[in-house]
């Protein structure tokens, strides 16, 4: 092998992105087929030495299995150093239809998201696609491409006629033949600007539609002719304003639509059109703006799997959501404003946010009901007051990520989560808890990894005893300013890798600094990081 190796290393002429994607081709090979690999290095890179990178990247993806090359010349929509949420993609890709067969392995049937997210990870083991943020449970939250990957992708897929990429306002538009057309990528970069919109129907085969426009743009659509496209699946409008301020109504004919996103888009009001959108798997409202007017469209969207809504949203009738049996994901529900039968369970949700409705002080019982409606839930956000968690039993016992903001809690939530057997998140954000005291107790939170503490402003002390928490490897501690220490208990916590504490009063600081009286109770974690403790 290391003869093999270094022969083909030979070709890539030193250049360490061809080594690196020689390596990630071969890291999926058995060791039978090395030969086979250098006879092709052999024969891409002999003739044109000066062509070696690409060559190389020729190779790799020559030798993509037939289920991968469409997914990888998927990311050439995406612009340069863009950072490409693994959940979009893999949703547009399932949206596309790249990802169709439910795949099983041990008995266990996959979903297309864990199809997708594999693939992904197919396409990072052969380094054809990077890293770049993972997430708290291990899952890639966002990847990115190399420059010259990219660049050797973009011309891929436009002489594949896979993809047009068109900047606006500057309008260049390669001379591809444009009625062949199946995806887009529209990239606004200037700012002040209306724009007349994309003559649609040029493309009349267009399947995605992705615009890529800044975050903070002064670029509003004037048109949209989506009735011209109507075969398109995935359309991606984050970020993009609509001159009227609303979404046209013709978003209606786009009954193919699997993926629609109108994350901040400002619209005032889901048009109801939208409620002809049967197919659709994937739809992104979520908007900071206040009072999104949202009707009840979601009833017949069977196939519905991913729903985020908008952070503040009013309804005028109740949103129907028992129709739909697929969802995994249910973001920013105000429960008061959804109907569901009583004994309706979410089979397969997997990832709750609740919210409420703006200025609504009110604290709500149906928490629980949603809650303990979800029996296979492994991530819940709770942002609303409650005064009073569900019991240990009505979570699910799948629960592994829990974020609670403003809950109200007035006793001490340790008691119910330390029970929680696969909790490995937990975070105890702003006035989640008003009270004084919290104890956790001897084998409690037996998973749990990552504990953040933040703006609980009440709390004085926080007991742990021995054998709490035995696989800790992150605490976080923020703004609680009448805490006066952390926990003796700490010091058993041998797993612990880091302990942050943000604005936290000098005097705390400095009795777990080096020297401090507290700092027994510390010594052994490697990373100790103080930031903003210098008020007195
Ligand atoms: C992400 O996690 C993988 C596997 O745990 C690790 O190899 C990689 O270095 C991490 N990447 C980043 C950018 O943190």
């Amino acid at each position: 092998m290391e003869k093999l190796g270094k022969e083909m290393i030979g070709y890539c002429g030193g250049l360490p992105l061809a080594i690196t994607i020689l390596g990630g081709l071969l890291a999926a090979k058995q060791i039978e087929e090395w030969e086979d690999v250098l006879r092709r290095v052999k024969s891409y890179l002999y003739e044109q030495p000066d062509l070696r990178l690409t060559k190389v990247m020729g190779l790799s993806y020559d030798d993509l299995p037939c289920h991968l090359k469409p997914c990888f010349l998927y990311l050439a929509h995406f612009p340069e150093d863009f950072e490409i949420p693994r959940k979009e993609l893999t949703r547009m890709w399932m949206g596309e239809g790249f990802i169709s067969q439910i795949q099983r392995r041990g008995g266990r049937e996959d979903t297309m998201e864990d199809v997708g997210e594999r693939y992904l990870q197919e396409l990072v083991q052969r380094c054809m696609v990077q890293v770049g943020k993972n997430g708290s449970l291990g899952k890639i939250r966002t990847c990115r491409i190399h420059d010259l990957m990219r660049e050797f992708c973009v011309l891929k897929a436009q002489r594949e006629n896979f993809l047009q990429i068109t900047n606006i306002p500057s309008m260049e538009e390669s001379n591809a033949r444009i009625g062949k057309i199946r995806r887009l990528a529209i990239n606004l970069e200037s700012s002040d600007n209306y724009l007349e919109g994309i003559k649609f129907n040029k493309y009349p085969y267009l399947r995605s539609l992705l615009y890529f426009v800044p975050h903070d743009n002064n670029l509003y659509l004037k048109e949209s002719h989506f009735k011209k496209i109507r075969l398109l699946r995935v359309l991606n409008l984050e970020n993009c304003h609509y001159y009227c301020g609303n979404l046209p109504d013709d978003v209606g004919y786009l009954i193919h639509l699997r993926f629609l996103s109108l994350k901040n888009t400002k619209i005032e009001i889901v048009p109801s059109s939208m409620g002809n959108l049967k197919c659709l798997e994937t739809l992104d409202l979520r908007s900071q703006e206040y009072g999104m007017k949202v009707p009840n469209v979601f009833k017949n969207m069977k196939q519905l799997r991913h729903l985020y809504l908008p952070i503040y949203y009013q309804v005028s009738e109740k949103l129907e959501l028992s129709n739909l049996h697929y969802l995994q994901t249910l973001v920013n529900v105000i429960p008061e404003s959804i109907h569901i039968p009583s004994s309706f369970i979410f089979n397969r949700l997997r990832s709750l946010r609740t919210t409420t409705f703006l200025n609504e002080w009110e604290w709500d019982s149906d928490v629980v009901q949603v809650v303990s409606s979800c029996p296979d839930i492994y991530k819940l956000n709770l942002h609303r007051l409650i005064k009073k968690l569900p019991k240990a039993h009505q979570f699910s016992p799948n629960l592994a990520k829990l974020t609670l903001w403003r809950t109200g809690l007035e006793e001490d939530p340790m008691a119910t989560l330390e029970k929680l057997s696969n909790l490995k998140i937990l975070r105890l954000l702003f006035n989640s808890f008003l009270g004084k005291n919290m104890v956790c107790s001897q084998r409690g939170f037996p998973l749990l990894q990552s504990l953040v503490l933040s703006e609980l402003r009440y709390l004085e002390e926080w007991k742990v005893y021995e054998g709490a928490a035995p696989n800790l490897l992150h605490l976080e501690i923020r703004e609680c300013w009448c805490l006066m220490t952390i926990p003796d208990g700490l010091s058993s916590i041998t797993t612990l890798q880091k302990l942050e504490i943000h604005d936290m009063p000098k005097s705390f600081k400095d009795r777990l600094d080096k020297g401090g009286p507290d700092f027994y109770k510390v010594q052994h974690v490697p990373s100790l990081v103080f930031q903003q403790c210098d008020r007195e």
